[in-house]
């Protein structure tokens, strides 16, 4: 069974007591090579949840970005001070930052040349810029149909399924081999149908992923 990737984005929902308690009780988490591990805190409390990880193989990304290097970016994020503090990827486009940043086309643009790894949330297929992708740089994709995040609706086997093929299928008409997760009320109940699904290469989990216990049936569930 191929490797799958299990991504807990805790958005904005942890203070920070809570996002440095939950780093804790993740040192507990039991991995198996069955899975990879990431997970994305609020950016106040990237650094500290890094370091507090740091011995494990649970990987810690970014909610977003705004621009690859230094500039007059006020209260943005830039790849080059997030590899400062050794965070090595980050989400990009995801519904609720999509709304206030620059289009996900020029970031991409951005940060493809720098070789900065990303995870590209999508909910439509042609939001996908094909020809700019590429094998070099370990992209990850993540279908998240904007209804089905935090409403506890989550899309049907079927509907997975089909959108899944029809990007894998794009995908390798273009010889590209880039996973292809689904985020959208993931839980420990439907986590495991949606994981066996061999179009299903990992998932993006948002609540879920606050509560520990729910997070780890979730990495367990395969
Ligand atoms: P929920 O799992 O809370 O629906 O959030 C999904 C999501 O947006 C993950 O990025």
């Amino acid at each position: 069974m191929k490797q799958k990737i299990i991504i807990g984005n805790w958005k904005n929902y942890l203070s920070h007591k809570e996002s440095i308690s939950l780093a804790n009780s993740l040192l507990g988490l039991d991995t198996s090579d069955k899975t990879r591990v990431m997970v994305s805190p609020n950016h106040l409390y990237l650094n500290e949840v890094n370091q507090i990880l740091s011995t494990t193989d649970i990987e810690v990304i970014s909610q977003n970005l705004t621009s690859a290097e230094s500039k007059s970016d006020t209260g943005g994020i830039t790849a080059v001070n997030l590899k400062n503090i050794s965070i090595n990827r980050s989400l990009v486009a995801h519904s609720e930052t999509r709304i206030r940043e620059k289009t996900p086309q020029s970031i991409l643009l951005e940060i493809i040349p720098m070789g900065f790894p990303f995870v590209l949330c999508f909910e439509e297929i042609d939001q996908i810029p094909f020809d700019i992708l590429n094998d070099n740089l370990e992209i990850i994709l993540a279908y998240e149909p904007v209804w089905a995040i935090g409403t506890g609706e989550t899309a049907s086997i079927d509907h997975i399924n089909e959108i899944h093929s029809g990007v894998k299928s794009k995908l390798s008409k273009l010889g590209l081999n880039i996973p292809v997760l689904y985020g959208g009320s993931v839980n420990p109940s439907n986590c495991k149908e949606i994981l066996d699904s061999d179009n299903v290469d990992g998932v993006l989990v948002g609540g879920a992923s606050t509560k520990y216990d729910q997070f780890q049936e979730i990495v367990n569930s395969i």
